[in-house]
């Protein structure tokens, strides 16, 4: 029975909400998941009624049943006014950037970005007149120091996706909203589970529903939740795109969302396990996770967080391209691949100092990114203990 609303859950625990929120079974013949409405067009009783606009659903770009049940969702979850669904984690990131920026406006980005968001900064908002500074993703309450009158808008990102510094963020957003900006925050990694970004200063956070959401690697999916204050710009710049998620997706989102702590609870123990594993290995010469006692952002980590996800990097001692190449083309079950979040353990090389323009990025030896997967943790292990073999042999 879900005969609870999301102010009669406010109390409850996060598993309940996951597993209520968002669900109408009896709007639905009562069953238990609200069904994919596909469909562009949605009929008017009469034409007063088309004329008002005023029905619940209007047309397939605006929503639809299986849409608002998942926007509503992740409002309660993210503790949010609204959310917008939109069709990756990318169009999340350009949709509630461009609801807050106008031409003349000036950004503050984290050095740390992902990349692509870089790309849209450099690309699509230069040409439009916004102009962006990258910045030390350590900064804190310097950032202060970086703003302009002009400055409308700092994304954050922590910790960083491949290089996992983490940010001060009560501290950043403290600054922006004293001088007026926005604080954007892309939390892909932690999820609002563990990371409430309203609760943590953030106007509009970000979530690629394409990683943990989803789970299984078979869907792109993004999520913008929005404070009050935020929220109407936010749902009239996705109109005006009419950026809307596909009907499929949007279901598998909701499928995903009732087991996302369990999912999330479980890559966390295993990323631990690997990363602790890791640290002991004589090939690796530092292991970068947050959630690690004796790495830098841990202090943060712990106090602003609520558990750490799956996604984390190494620094290998220093080997030749050959050699890192002979360790990961023959992994038997870790796949090479971009993305993360998935049943299936990933690992990918990286180099920052291809685009870092605000910090340095200069490690000692060849970075690995590592996305832990459901796998039996000795498997994975055993899998890379035999790559590191073939890293030792290649460069002796
Ligand atoms: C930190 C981060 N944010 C956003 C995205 C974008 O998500 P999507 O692949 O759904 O566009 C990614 C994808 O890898 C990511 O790693």
């Amino acid at each position: 029975m879900t005969k609870t609303t999301r102010d009669s859950r406010a109390g409850m625990g996060k598993r309940t909400r996951l597993v209520h929120a968002g669900r109408q079974p009896f709007e639905n013949f009562g069953f238990v998941n609200t069904p994919i409405y596909r469909g562009s067009t949605v009929l008017s009783p009469d034409m007063e009624s088309l004329y008002a606009r005023k029905a619940r659903f209007i047309y397939g770009t605006k929503g639809t049943p299986t849409t608002e049940a998942l926007e509503n969702a992740w409002s309660e979850i993210a503790g949010a006014a609204g959310t917008v669904l939109t069709p990756s984690g990318l169009s999340a990131i350009t949709v509630a950037i461009l609801s807050v920026v106008k031409s003349g406006d000036h950004v503050l980005v984290t050095d740390s970005a992902y990349r692509p968001t870089r790309n849209f900064c450099d690309s699509v908002m230069a040409r439009l007149g916004i102009e962006t500074t990258y910045y030390d993703p350590l900064v804190g309450t310097a950032i202060g120091e970086l703003m302009r009158p002009n400055t409308r808008l700092v994304f954050v990102e922590a910790p960083g996706s491949q290089s996992f510094e983490m940010q001060d963020i009560p501290a950043i957003a403290d600054v922006a909203h004293a001088r007026g900006a926005c604080v954007v925050m892309d939390n892909t990694w932690a999820t609002p589970l563990f990371f409430p970004p309203h609760e943590r200063g953030i106007d509009l956070a970000i979530e690629a529903g394409t990683k943990y959401l989803s789970g299984h690697s078979d869907l792109l999916l993004g999520m913008v939740s929005a404070t009050e204050q935020y929220w109407p710009r936010l749902r009239e710049t996705f109109d005006a795109f009419a950026m809307c998620a596909g009907a499929e997706d949007v279901f598998l989102g909701l499928r995903g969302l009732r087991t996302m702590e369990l999912r999330l609870r479980e890559a966390e123990r295993q990323a631990l396990a690997l990363a602790a594993w890791l640290q002991t290995r004589h090939e690796v010469s530092r292991v970068l996770h947050p959630a690690l006692p004796g790495d830098p952002g841990h202090s943060i980590w712990k106090r602003d967080f609520l558990g750490s996800s799956g996604l984390f990097s190494i620094i290998l001692k220093p080997a030749s391209r050959a050699a890192v190449g002979a360790m990961l083309d023959h992994l038997e079950l870790l796949g090479l691949g971009y993305s993360w979040g998935g049943y299936e353990s990933l690992v990918i090389p990286f180099d920052c100092s291809t685009y870092r323009t605000a910090t340095e990025w200069n490690p000692e030896g060849p970075a690995l990114r590592f996305s832990a997967g459901l796998e039996d943790i000795e498997d994975v292990k055993a899998d890379l203990d035999r790559g590191f073999a073939r890293l030792r042999a290649a460069d002796a």
